[in-house]
């Protein structure tokens, strides 16, 4: 059972600049809350409650400010820094000693993800004991993504962002992997673009035949918030849906409270670091 995960929020949001010049991508609004809300918000759904985020050189203050230890959300959240971005498997030699000897979940700080079912789907993942696990959702641009090809329900091909392929299949940016993947990291050579490449380390894995996947599904909806237009995409359908609905995506506290990790009390003092806003109502609803 993987208890640990791990937020990568580094990254320069080139693509977004000037937007994300002087603030870190991730705490940038999805609508009604900071992006980084989204993907935690994964990660306790799949009952994970050790969470290790990787921010930007200098940036932890500004995490720690809103996401504090955790404790208000009944977990424990470390933070450490990324000095340069050297991609994504850099993150399991930062938290090296953070994961030990366990298996560790990866979640991209910019991807959001909302699927029907999706909580029971994370759950089972979190059962892997040996290898990795990937979630797959079809893509109209596969050049943007890891593209992974199915056959006979096994992945027979993996490759970073390809000119050309035939399959539109992209592999998200969130993986459960068993306790090898820090040797497996640090084993890694850096690709052209000079960094070290999760598709290699995810390749490592296939090698092995030890590398599993699951769809999203077709009414499960992934964004990966990299450009402006998906960061507004993903802020319409947010919005969109809690306006309908009258519930909220990603609310953390809520979470929280429905896996009785916290009580009314955090929710209170919860209320009070927000001050008076949408959210804060909405938390006052959850516990009236
Ligand atoms: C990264 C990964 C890619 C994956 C994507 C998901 O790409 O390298 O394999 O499909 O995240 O968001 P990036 O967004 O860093 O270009």
């Amino acid at each position: 059972m993987i208890k640990k995960g791990i937020i990568l929020a580094g990254g320069l949001g080139t693509r977004m600049s000037p937007i994300t010049k002087s603030v870190n991508k991730q705490l940038l609004p999805i609508y009604d809350k900071p992006l980084i809300y989204y993907p935690l918000s994964i990660l306790m759904l799949s009952g994970i409650k050790d969470i290790l985020i990787i921010v930007n050189k200098g940036q932890i203050n500004q995490f720690r400010k809103i996401l504090t230890n955790g404790k208000k959300l009944g977990i424990n959240i470390q933070y450490k820094e990324q000095n340069a971005p050297n991609g994504l498997p850099e993150a399991f030699i930062i938290g090296e000693k953070f994961i030990g000897k366990e298996g560790v979940a990866l979640i991209l700080g910019d991807n959001f993800f909302y699927a029907q079912s999706l909580t029971k789907t994370l759950q089972n993942a979190r059962k892997l004991n040996l290898g990795a696990k990937v979630f797959l959702h079809p893509v109209k641009n596969p050049k943007l993504y890891g593209i992974a090809t199915i056959k006979n329900k096994k992945i027979t091909y993996l490759k970073e962002k390809p000119t050309i392929t035939k399959s539109n299949l992209a592999v998200t940016g969130l993986y459960f992997f068993d306790k090898h993947v820090v040797n497996f990291s640090k084993n890694l050579k850096p690709s052209k673009r000079k960094e070290l490449e999760i598709i290699d380390l995810l390749n490592k894995y296939k090698k092995k035949n030890k590398l599993s996947f699951e769809f999203l599904g077709r009414g499960g909806a992934w964004l990966d918030a990299g450009s402006i237009d998906d960061y507004y995409d993903a802020t319409s359908f947010v919005s969109a849906i809690e306006k309908r609905q009258g519930f909220k995506i990603a609310c953390l506290e809520e979470i929280a409270l429905t896996k009785k990790w916290i009580n009314k009390k955090e929710i209170l003092e919860s209320i009070k670091f927000y001050g008076s806003c949408g959210y804060s109502r909405y938390l006052k609803q959850l516990i009236s």
